[in-house]
């Protein structure tokens, strides 16, 4: 496998390649062993057109700790704000030798067409609406960690489906895991074509409560909602659909709960969730490194 930018891409094989492999990693991270020789003498691009916290700082600290040389590029740090176009630009960062390019860019499917452009490897970041796979990685393996399996599990995706890159490659990956997957959202905030992704779509909080292992919470993608008003306030929105305390205790279960950040306190979720909930928020941050690190190198070396 030579580049990794839909979900689809990752075969049985290759995901236990990376779940071993980031299993390995974290161990030796958390006995405070943060340098490795696996990329020494390689180079990593990584090119992001949107704001990112987590994902950025996590690939350049996965290349970095696996000892790879690291250039980061943003969008109003490069040309592209000169007026050149996204292939030209990539074509010149691939003219440096780099092994990977981690791209993220804001249109759907722009990593398919850089991948005609370039012989480095293309590891998507998160393409508009269209993918994460790395995040969906992430997350599954932060799941196996404090599951075991996911076979049979119920994952309950709740929020801004339509518009989240995260819930279409969680819903493929989940999949493949064996896991059932299902959405909540309000009908403006569901695609159209939900069952293509082989999602069930639940229709009120009570069936949430009743049938979730698995809860993932979404943030709003206000950015990528164009002009059109989806749902009448915040306020109406996170009491609808946000979780907080009081409906924590109503499922059935000691639910996990996921969510990729940045969340937004109060509308998604309240404090509630964040401190008395069974919440994985902060292992999906370190679980992302290793992961990463397993991603850099496979691709590199399978
Ligand atoms: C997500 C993204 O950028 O798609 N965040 C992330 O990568 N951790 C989700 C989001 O921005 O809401």
């Amino acid at each position: 496998m030579r580049h990794l930018t839909r979900a689809e891409d990752i075969t049985k094989d290759f995901f236990s390649r990376i779940y071993e492999d980031s299993l390995e990693y974290e161990r030796a991270l958390e006995k405070g062993i943060k340098k490795f020789q696996d990329l020494r003498g390689k180079c990593i691009v990584n090119l992001f057109f949107e704001p990112s916290t987590r994902t950025r700082s996590s690939f350049e600290k996965a290349g970095k700790y696996l000892s790879a040389d690291v250039i980061n590029i943003s969008e109003s740090a490069s040309s592209v704000k000169k007026g050149e176009t996204l292939i030209d630009t990539l074509k010149t960062l691939d003219s440096m030798y780099p092994d990977i390019i981690v791209l993220r860019h804001p249109c759907e499917g722009v990593c398919e067409v850089a991948k005609r452009h370039v012989k480095a490897s293309i590891v998507n970041a998160g393409d508009g609406r269209h993918q994460h796979p790395t995040q969906a990685l992430l997350d599954a393996i932060t799941l196996l960690k404090e599951f075991g399996s996911l076979e049979s599990a119920n994952i309950t995706i709740v929020g801004d489906i339509a518009n989240s890159r995260v819930a279409r490659s969680q819903s493929v990956l989940f999949r493949m895991l064996g896991a059932n997957v299902f959405v909540y959202a309000p009908p403006t905030m569901l695609p159209r074509n939900c069952e293509v992704l082989g999602v069930k779509v639940l229709s009120s909080f009570e069936e949430v409560f009743e049938i979730t292992d698995i809860l993932v919470l979404l943030r709003i993608q206000l950015e990528r909602q164009n002009a059109k008003k989806v749902f009448p306030s915040l306020k109406e929105y996170s009491s609808l659909f946000g979780l907080d305390g009081e409906k924590l205790k109503r499922f059935k279960k000691r639910i996990a709960i996921l969510h990729p950040g940045p969340y937004n306190r109060g509308v998604e979720l309240n404090w509630q969730v964040l401190e008395k909930g069974r919440q994985l928020i902060f292992t999906q941050v370190k679980t992302g490194i290793a992961v990463r690190m397993a991603v850099l190198k496979n691709l590199i070396f399978l």
